[in-house]
């Protein structure tokens, strides 16, 4: 009897260990059949022997078998569900590296006018914005565009109404600032423009400029020239030749337009899929503010003269990051865009 005894006290001590090392239902089978098993089940056993028992020791000893049983079928069962629970199932390995995730950065166009913004900030130049919904006086006729001048069909405009367009260039900003500001301006004017133009890898209806302007007394070309110089190379880390071709543009005299020379190819290769074998690159145009534009703002065209310049951002980004395709910036392709973020 205290044999049998005995040996329920140890299996007891024994499960208990042995099922607190259960992991998987492999494991637990395990310990059901060493426990349970009709065959060879330990407790099994235990039940078989208690016919050697004198009568007087069976019903003691068989409850106490019956109480180690039933702990048992309890523990396999509870064991059983907890292993089925996601907690086990969903077992979290902690050796993977972790998601990355990604923060927001703002877009490259956005961070290339920057770039550009904080070049003319540190030469002394002040930002300025104006609407993208504008008048036909402000786009073109305190421009300098007479009604039906041809000049106007060089800009594919997107009319709202008869009166109403999408600006097509920042320009008009430059008469919104002179007519609330006098001289001397140093301004830059950021923005969206926008031209009736069916997208391809050089041209978008949507798209960004820096426009700029200087007026003062004794303002001259070789300010312009100048200070667009300083900036191009600031802007291209001095790597980069520059050329200045003349133009025509209804609001200065004398135009400008300035090229770039390929930042690919140098001008060596006749195939080069950025300047099509050009080796220049045209990203602004510029002059002279033409003294009409001045009276149009109630300026006094003897006493100031005046520069300004209009970049295109998203083609000079074009050449500095080397695209040959301008829509991929605005196509939102995460794996062309994030190339570009903020570190
Ligand atoms: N607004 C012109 C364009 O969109 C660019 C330009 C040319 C701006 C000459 C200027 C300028 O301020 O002086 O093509």
């Amino acid at each position: 009897m205290n044999d049998l005894n005995k040996r329920i006290e140890e299996y007891t001590k024994k499960f208990k260990k042995d099922i607190s090392e259960v992991r998987d239902k492999k494991s637990l089978q395990e310990v059901r059949n060493t426990y349970l098993s009709r065959k060879k089940g330990l407790v099994t056993h235990l039940l078989r022997e208690l016919k050697t028992l004198s009568p007087e020791e069976k019903p003691e000893a068989g409850k106490r078998i019956n109480e180690l049983k039933e702990t048992i079928q309890e523990e396999l069962q509870r064991v059983e569900q907890n292993l089925e629970s996601p907690r086990f199932t969903e077992r979290i390995d902690l050796t993977l590296p972790g998601k990355k995730r990604y923060l927001g950065s703002p877009h490259p166009i956005t961070l290339f006018q920057q770039e550009i913004e904080d070049i003319f900030v540190r030469m002394g130049f002040s930002i300025e914005t104006g609407p993208e919904v504008e008048t036909d006086y402000y786009n073109f006729e305190a421009l300098n565009f007479p009604p039906h001048h041809p000049a106007r069909d060089d800009w594919d405009t997107l009319y709202v109404t008869d009166d109403l367009l999408l600006r097509t260039h920042t320009s008009p900003v430059q008469i919104r600032i002179l007519e609330k500001k006098k001289p001397p301006v140093r301004i830059i004017m950021p923005g969206k423009v926008f031209r009736k133009e069916t997208p391809d890898p050089t041209h978008l209806p949507m798209f960004f400029q820096v426009e700029g302007l200087v007026v003062d007394e004794g303002i001259n070309f070789a300010h312009l020239k100048g200070t667009l110089e300083v900036f191009l190379k600031t802007l291209f880390h001095e790597k980069i030749r520059i050329r200045f071709r003349p133009s025509f543009f209804p609001f200065t005299e004398p135009s400008a337009e300035v090229d770039i020379g390929c930042t690919l190819c140098q001008g060596e290769d006749k195939q080069c899929r950025l300047c099509g074998g050009n080796g220049w690159i045209e990203i602004l145009g510029a002059g002279m503010v033409d003294p009409q534009v001045f009276k149009n703002v109630n300026t006094d065209p003897e006493k100031y003269s005046g520069f300004a310049f209009g970049l295109g951002v998203d083609r000079t980004a074009m050449f500095a990051y080397q695209i040959s395709d301008m829509r991929n910036f605005f196509e939102n392709d995460l794996r062309f865009i994030r190339q570009f973020l903020q570190k």
